[in-house]
């Protein structure tokens, strides 16, 4: 503990007294009447800690598992104001004989407000209350389902296997107790509920204009995070929680699962066919059949009788493989089954309350389970992956993690169980499931992520976890869980995608096309075209659903599919780019329309299913992703381009609209997509895996516009520190031309081009480029393409008419 929070922590005991107070620590302010004892800290000027104790009680320890305890003792002098204190950018009030908070910016403008009845108690647990004002949209939590805007709706924080859900299931497979609100008088905020009980937030279900967060038990900890835009929220919530580090490039891959490919010849077959229908792949995934009756850690040798060679083989087409390792380890005594054994020699797995071993149904049968809020334990865990590293396996997968138990009707384990604490600040002591259930998921994944990293310690850990907490972004990607083959999982799953990003999960997936039931040949390549601009990009379908790989529905589906599987290969450089900026700053990859553009919050359009993919690219299927009737996409202003053509859009614009609207009617084989203005997206030629070079330069699309500008980053894709190249790449507008300058490199790492070829967009004329030759213009699509070599030093090259 530092010594601000020292200060704070005894502060607060002290003041869980009756009589009205308040106290000044150089962070913040402490206030207490007969209900409560409310501290308020300022991390930073944006980034507010409230921690509440009903009077009487005991303070509770400052630990995490969400916040590093580094990140916690952070703090910033504020100036004392009456009432309250002022940060560099926010304006703290709290009233002593309510203990109403106010959060406002420093021109006043309400950033978050109390109602009165702020806050009750009912035995351990708690209810907050919060304003909802008339206009504020609310996004976050996870993997939610419902409605995209959580306006009106209530949600329960408590990790669920849920298979088979729907657009009202609740909870299901994440608990991340962090909303944004947006639209209010004082611009966005978030609000991160660092409790990891069974807890809820009502966004005026229950009351019409009142936002109701409560807990079942645990502390009342919680921060503030300050816009005012949405992207200064989640930039800050993951400077809170911390970003996820960038995978590897092979990550960003097409890859191929089912529940399961059953043996080693079916691999190499899925494999051989993937190469021979020229769909450009990177991953082929084992789900739980190539173990030995269903056990974690072990091989069916009769059906996967040497997995080093099957790794090694498919390995040198460019595949990898990824394994499943679920949670559960088999109950199997005196059968010889390693991780059991050890498991019981070290003292590692989960107890009853009488001291006995927790023995539950999962898919091995009676199973045990790791006690994965002990370090201990999870050294031990991750201990486990050794054999399948050594035998090539590149990435493992962590399902079942909520986790999940068969044959009971709460779906998983006692609240009673016993789990033991030994980290992250927590005092050792024992906790029951009820406050460990929510993180479990989430340190499962991070036992995987630290055991992959001690034993590869160079090498980017891939680990792919059902079940999370906040934070989990740091240790582990992610997928939507059992979705099913309809329309409306195909919209729910970019809705669920996108507000998994505004609660720092840049890194998800849904199954293609939806694991349960068998999509129809239409919904299926729909899929596969959106879900070429999400971040994962798998197929996987289950065991009793009809095969599901790219070319079952026929070479006219096969064709469209390949095509958007190869364009994501050649977007590789601009994904790259926008992964490497999620990793230093929480920007997601894909968000909704208004995270770049906040005028396009008021668009006149359903932009339920638009997203952009980084700022440059906005992907817009139609909000009734079913229907072939025609539906308006709004764009911010004038100025963008077809990103399949490469031409300029050509818009309607009311007079002042920031925005322009351009009307598309669905055919099969279009997704529409658009560029900004003043983009330049860097592309690359196909290959059919991220691990071989791509043939030819690389490319440079220029979209001329407002602050033109473009990045490049690339490195070997795979080391932690190594060497890196990044740059950025903008472009002027004059009256006779445009000139494209490149920054000079930073870093020194030797890309796979030594040329690059720029296309200009939007071009119409003749056009001559200073010291190069072979310029060429076409008419028709109107552009000029011109290649130069590899720019590492700052240049500039002039493109004008005459
Ligand atoms: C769970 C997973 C699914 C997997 C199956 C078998 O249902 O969500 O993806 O295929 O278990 O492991």
């Amino acid at each position: 503990m530092t010594r601000t929070a020292l200060i704070m922590a005894a502060c607060l005991a002290a003041l869980a007294s009756p009589a009205p107070a308040q106290n000044s620590p150089p962070n913040g302010t402490i206030t207490s009447n007969d209900t409560a004892s409310v501290s308020v800290s300022a991390l930073t000027d944006s980034i507010l800690r409230v921690r509440v104790v009903k009077t009487g009680s005991e303070a509770p320890e400052d630990a995490s598992w969400a916040v590093s305890s580094a990140v916690r003792g952070k703090s910033v002098k504020v100036r004392r104001v009456p009432g309250g204190f002022q940060t560099g950018s926010l304006s703290v009030r709290i009233d002593p004989a309510t203990l109403r908070l106010t959060v406002a910016d420093l021109e006043g403008r309400t950033i978050v407000d109390d109602v009165s009845g702020s806050m009750s108690f009912e035995g351990s647990r708690f209810t907050l209350r919060k304003a909802m004002p008339t206009g504020e949209q609310y996004y976050g939590l996870g993997d939610k389902t419902g409605p995209f805007n959580r306006r009106g709706a209530s949600y329960v924080n408590w990790t669920t296997d849920a298979w088979g859900f729907d657009r009202a299931t609740d909870p299901i497979y994440k608990s991340i107790p962090f909303y944004i609100a947006t639209g209010g008088p004082g611009g966005a905020y978030g609000l991160f509920l660092d409790n990891t009980w069974r807890s809820a937030f009502d966004f005026g279900h229950r009351d019409q204009n009142v936002l109701e967060i409560s807990a079942d038990g645990g502390p009342i900890d919680y921060y503030v995070v300050a816009g005012p835009t949405v992207a200064d929220v989640v930039r800050r919530y993951t400077d809170l929680t911390g970003k996820a580090p960038l995978p590897p490039r092979w990550g960003l891959g097409y890859q191929q699962s089912r529940y399961s490919y059953m043996n080693a010849t079916e691999v190499r077959e899925i494999a051989n066919r993937l190469r021979a229908d020229r769909i450009p792949t990177d991953v082929i995934w084992l789900d739980i059949d190539f173990q030995d009756r269903n056990r974690p850690f072990s091989t069916n040798t009769k059906t996967f009788p040497d997995l080093k060679e099957l790794a090694r083989d498919v390995g040198k087409d460019g595949f990898k493989l990824v394994a499943i390792t679920d949670l559960h380890i088999a109950h199997a005594p005196n059968e010889g089954y390693a991780p059991y054994d050890s498991g019981i020699a070290g003292d590692h797995f989960l107890k009853n309350p009488d001291g006995s071993l927790y023995v539950a149904p999962v898919w091995p049968g009676p199973s045990v389970f790791p006690d994965f809020t002990r370090k201990a334990s999870r050294d031990w865990w991750g201990g486990l992956y050794k054999p399948f590293v050594d035998d090539g396996i590149a990435g493992f997968w962590n399902d079942m993690n909520e986790p999940a138990i068969f044959e009971t009707p709460t779906k998983t384990m006692p609240l009673e169980t016993v789990h033991r604490i030994d980290d992250d600040g927590f005092a050792p002591r024992t906790a029951n499931h009820s406050e460990v259930h929510n993180v479990y998921g989430m340190e499962n994944g991070r036992a995987t992520y630290e055991g992959l990293l001690k034993l590869r310690p160079n090498v980017r850990p891939f680990v792919m976890t059902r079940a999370m907490f906040a934070g989990g972004q740091k240790f582990a990607v992610t997928w939507t869980g059992d979705n099913n083959s309809t329309w409306d999982h195909l919209k729910l799953a970019v809705q669920q995608m996108l507000n998994l990003g505004l609660s720092g999960v840049a890194w998800s997936g849904a199954d293609i096309p939806g694991f349960i039931g068998g999509a129809s040949p239409e919904l299926a390549t729909r899929w596969y075209e959106i879900a070429a601009f999400t971040p994962i990009y798998r197929g996987h379908a289950a065991n009793d659903a009809p095969r599901a790989e790219p070319w079952i529905d026929g070479p006219e589906h096969l064709a469209i599919r390949r095509r958007y599987i190869g364009e994501r290969y050649r977007l590789m450089p601009y994904l790259y780019a926008v992964a490497e900026q999620n990793a230093r700053t929480g920007d997601p990859f894909m968000r909704p329309t208004f995270y770049d553009y906040p005028e396009l919050a008021k668009a006149p359009c359903d932009q339920s299913m638009a997203f952009t993919l980084g700022r440059d690219l906005l992907v817009a299927p139609s909000p009734k992703p079913e229907s072939t009737y025609a539906y308006n996409v709004c764009m911010p202003g004038p100025g963008w381009f077809d990103y399949w053509s490469g031409l300029p859009v050509l818009g309607e614009r009311k007079p002042d609209a920031p925005f322009e609207v351009v009307r598309e009617t669905p055919t099969l084989d279009r997704l529409p997509v658009f560029v900004r203005g003043g983009a330049i997206v860097p592309r690359q030629p196909l290959t059919q895996t991220t691990s071989v070079m791509p043939n030819g330069p690389l490319e440079l699309h220029v979209y001329p516009g407002q602050d033109c500008s473009g990045q490049l980053y690339w490195d070997d894709g795979v080391s932690i520190r190594g060497d890196s190249l990044r740059q950025t790449v903008r472009c002027t507008l004059g009256k006779d031309g445009i000139m494209l300058h490149f920054d000079k490199r930073e870093g020194s790492f030797r890309p796979w081009w030594k040329q690059i070829a720029v296309t200009v967009h939007g071009w119409t004329g003749p056009a001559k480029v200073r010291g190069v030759a072979g310029v060429e213009t076409d008419a028709e699509r109107r552009t000029v393409r011109f290649v130069i070599p590899d720019q590492k030093r700052a240049s500039d090259f002039v493109l004008s008419r005459f």
